[in-house]
This record gives structure tokens, sequence and C-alpha cells, in this order.
């Protein structure tokens, strides 16, 4: 487990700034006009600061960059971290600078001087967001970290209004956790115990095996899991913050810990990235921790399918015909589009047991919305259009790419079967629409419900603002921001 870096906040005390042998971080408007500790710190090194922050190098940094200033004389820092901020700096800009500091440190101790910042906890959340490395596979151990000290005038203003985003940020790192972690680790049964941790943060966990999913019925799942030596599961996760028995909202996550394709093999050629298919889940595990952690005046269910999609002697065929829990018969046409199948089943069931006051599901679906929107926005599909606004107005202010999709009848007619009463592939053209279609037709009437097609930001090979390569944690902040700004009672 990655844990968060601690964060100690404590009064603003001039004298312990010369004195600080790690890197010392101190914030300059964009007119250069220098705050107390600024000021501190120019005249310990005699001047260097005014001189770096009337530099030409100073002019050009946009707001939120940061610019060093190494070994300064007078102190006994090892670097002064100068980060440029506009007056009306943004959530963005403040997370892009805290991103930065983290980004410097590595691994040395660091002393961030808030002063009277306005929105200091944002730039805490960025700094908690970015330091960030996946290392329990590394064989010579974590690299101590050092740590970190915010010094402000209101110190427990700022650490007040920080923990609910330290909160999201652990929230976050689960789920990196659990998107990075290989597959031969996180095994399914290994993924359901992780779960069943969270009780311990007061998460109400059940784990539904085999055995059960069978009596329910759930037999789309099941028969994606079929060919793997390891047992299918749903795991549900409630976390009751709200009005007591008040109809919760339900998240849903596809939890594939791999995905070779399955009869309907996959090319070789990068198929190791499919550890990142549970990455739905992955994301519905973050989320329930944050609103724990958080204390979330909110219902919330958590409801993941966790299996292996595997090639064995016992796998589903291509034209094998399975009946899903709500009834409806699929022609399994390619074992690859196993995600919905995985879905179908544990939606139905959330709506069936929770009724739930609106439905999210999230996965890793389709290679085609990489083609469609690359890996700067998830897809976005819906048959609601205030929450998906909702949703979409979140993760904007989140600066989580998210995209509204298009669905309808056209597309919906793509998944016809000569055999079933649905085929679950609807060909290459538009083939993310027909996966949600296909989703689409386990949604009942009443239930408002949105569908993250996450295949294309749930894992990168470039950083991005707030994550480093590898599993970025995408929605965990912003549904963290849909539930605060529209579950949440007071
Ligand atoms: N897990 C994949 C989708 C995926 C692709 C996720 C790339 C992340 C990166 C999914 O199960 C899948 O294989 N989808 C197929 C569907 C097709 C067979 C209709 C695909 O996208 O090729
Ligand atoms: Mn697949
Ligand atoms: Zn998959």
């Amino acid at each position: 487990m990655t844990s968060l870096t601690p964060m100690t906040f404590a009064q603003t005390d001039i004298e312990k700034i010369a004195d600080h042998d790690g890197r010392v971080a101190v914030t300059v408007d964009a007119t250069g006009k220098m705050n107390p500790a600024a000021r501190r710190i120019n005249k310990l090194t005699k001047g260097a600061l005014e001189r770096l922050v009337q530099s030409a190098a100073f002019a050009e940094l946009k707001s939120g960059d940061v610019l060093s200033m190494g070994y300064p004389t007078g102190m006994a820092a090892e670097a002064v971290d100068v980060v440029k901020l506009a007056n009306n700096a943004d959530v963005t800009d403040l997370r892009k600078a805290g991103a930065n500091l983290a980004k410097k440190r590595g691994t040395s101790d660091l002393l961030v001087l808030a002063g009277g910042l306005r929105k200091a906890a944002e730039l805490c959340f960025g700094l908690a967001m970015r330091d960030y490395t996946f290392e329990d596979r590394k064989s010579n151990g974590k690299p101590r970290k050092g740590a970190v000290t915010v010094m402000a005038s209101k110190p427990e203003e700022v650490e007040a209004a920080a923990a609910p985003l330290l909160a999201i940020a652990d929230g976050a790192f689960m789920t990196r956790d659990l998107t990075n972690e290989p597959a031969n680790f996180l095994t399914t049964t290994e993924f359901a115990d992780r779960l069943a941790e969270m009780k311990s943060i007061g998460l109400e966990v059940e784990v539904l095996d085999d055995a059960k999913l069978e009596e329910l019925g759930m037999r789309t799942l099941l028969s994606v899991g079929q060919g793997s030596d390891s047992p299918s599961y749903v795991v549900v996760m409630k976390w009751n913050g709200g009005e007591k028995d008040a109809a919760p909202l339900a998240l849903v996550g596809k939890g594939v810990v791999f995905d070779t394709g399955g009869i309907s093999l996959k090319p070789g050629a990068g198929m190791e990235d499919m550890t990142m298919d549970m990455g739905g889940a992955g994301v519905v595990a973050g989320v329930m921790r944050s609103l724990a952690l958080r204390k979330a005046k909110a219902n919330v269910v958590g409801l993941v399918g966790i299996v292996e999609n595997m090639p064995s002697g016992a796998a589903t065929r291509p034209g094998d015909v399975i009946k899903s829990m709500k009834g409806d018969t699929v022609e399994v046409v390619n074992t690859d589009a196993e995600g919905r199948l995985v879905l179908c089943d544990v939606m139905w069931y959330a709506q069936e047991r929770f009724k739930p006051v609106g439905m999210i599901d999230l996965a890793t679906l389709t290679g085609a919305i990489i083609i469609g929107l690359g890996h700067e926005n998830a897809g976005v599909f819906s048959n609601n259009d205030a929450l998906c606004n909702a949703f979409l107005k979140a993760a904007g202010t989140e600066n989580e790419g998210a995209w509204r999709m298009p669905m309808g009848d056209g597309y919906d007619k793509l998944l016809k079967s000569r055999i079933a009463d649905m085929r679950n592939i609807g060909g290459r053209a538009g083939g993310s629409i027909s996966a949600a279609q296909f989703l689409g037709r386990f949604v009942k009437d009443e239930t408002p419900w949105i569908h993250l097609d996450i295949a294309g930001v749930a894992s990168v090979k470039n950083e991005t603002a707030l994550a480093p390569v590898g599993a970025t944690g995408w929605g965990v902040a912003s549904l963290n921001r849909l539930i605060s700004d529209n579950f949440e009672t007071e």
C-alpha cells in the first residue's frame, strides 16, 4: 500500500526557515510582490530571491510554475522553490503548484511557506496527489520520503480545509495501487480481501462468492470468469452517512483483474497493460474509501464485479448463449467484449436490491474510446441530462477530462442477434457507443444513469497534471465532488 505523505501544519516561524536543511517552498505573486516569508528569504540570501523574481525566466512562468534556487547562501536549505501564483490563481493553478513541488522534492524534507495564502489547502492537495510512486514490487524497498511541513498564519484553518481533500487523495492512492498492481498479486481473491479490509474505516462490506452469484443468477458475469482458476466475486461496499433509509447513489465498477480476451485471445503485444482492466472497480473502491475517511453525509453503495478473463477448457466459447440475471439472453460473439457481461449483471443487481437514486458505472470498457478521445477525456454516456450535466460540471472543476457521447436507437440495433435477445458486440463502427447501448439495456427507465468509459484515462504512458506515469486515479475527485455538491445533506 502506498500511503499518503504525512503533512504537518505549523504556525509560520521565521527563525526555522534559515535552519531548514531540506527544500523550502515560497510563493510570490505574479507582480513580484513579496509576502513576509519571501522577504525574510530575500534578506537571508542577500537579495538573491529578488534577483530571481526580476529575471526574464520568472517573467515567463505561468501561474503555478516553480523556479528553483539551489544551495542559497545564508540558508541551510538544499534549494528554495519559488512558486509563481497569480492573484486570482484558481484551483487548477494551486494544485499544479503543489504537484510541481512534489516532483522537485524527490525524497527531501519540504517546508512549504503558505503564509496567508488563500486556498492553501488546494496546494496541499496537488502536492499530496503528485507525491506518489508505486514501489510495492521493487525489491530494494521504498525510498524513505522526507517530511512535509506546511507553515501558515492560520495553520488550523489550512489543516481543516485540507482534511477532506487529503481523504480524496488517499482514496485516489488506493485506486492507483489497485490499478498498478500486477494480476499475479492482485488476484480476484486478493482484490476482494483488500476491499473487505475497508471495514476498519467504517464501510460495510459484503463479499458475494461464486456460489452466491450462481444462486442470484448472475450467469453473464460468471461466464467471463469460468475460464480462470481464480473464483469470481461481487463485492458490495456501503457508506451510510446520509439520512437513515434514504435510497443510495450506486457506483458500479468493472473489475477484470486481467483481460486476455478469453478464447477470442488478444494479440500478445501490449497485453501486459490489461492488468489495469479492473480500473473501474478501483475507482469505485477509491471513492468509497474517501467517503468513509471524510465521513461524507451521503448514502452511497459501491458494487464491483471481480473476475479474470482467461482462455481454458472451461472458458466460454464464441457463439455461446448466456442468460443474464435480468433474464435476457446474450449471444457471446466475442469473449473479449467481457466487461459489459460483468457489468450488466452487477448493474441489474444494484437496481433490484437498492433502488438507487442514480447509478454510475465505471469501466475500462473499449479500445474504441481511446481512438475517439485519446487519453485526455473519459467517454460519458447517460440517459439523464440533469445527472450527466452535474457530473460534467464536477469533472470540469476537478480538471478531469470528461466528454459526453451520443446514444440512440440506431446504435442499439447493432446488437441484434439471430438466435438470442442480443449479441455482445456491435461491430467496429461506434464501438464504444454500442457497448454503452448494451449496458443501457440493463438500466431501468426510472434509474438516472451515467456510464463512464475510462479505458483511455485510467492508466497512462505520459504523466498528467496530478499523476505520474501509470494509474491516475481519474474520477475519484470528480465523483467526490458530484456527491458533495448534489447528494450530501446539510
Ligand atoms: N478491456 C478491454 C478494453 C480496453 C482496451 C481497455 C485498451 C484499456 C485499453 C475490453 O474488454 C475489450 O477488450 N474491448 C474490446 C471490445 C471489442 C471486442 C468489441 C475492444 O475494445 O477491442
Ligand atoms: Mn476484453
Ligand atoms: Zn476488458
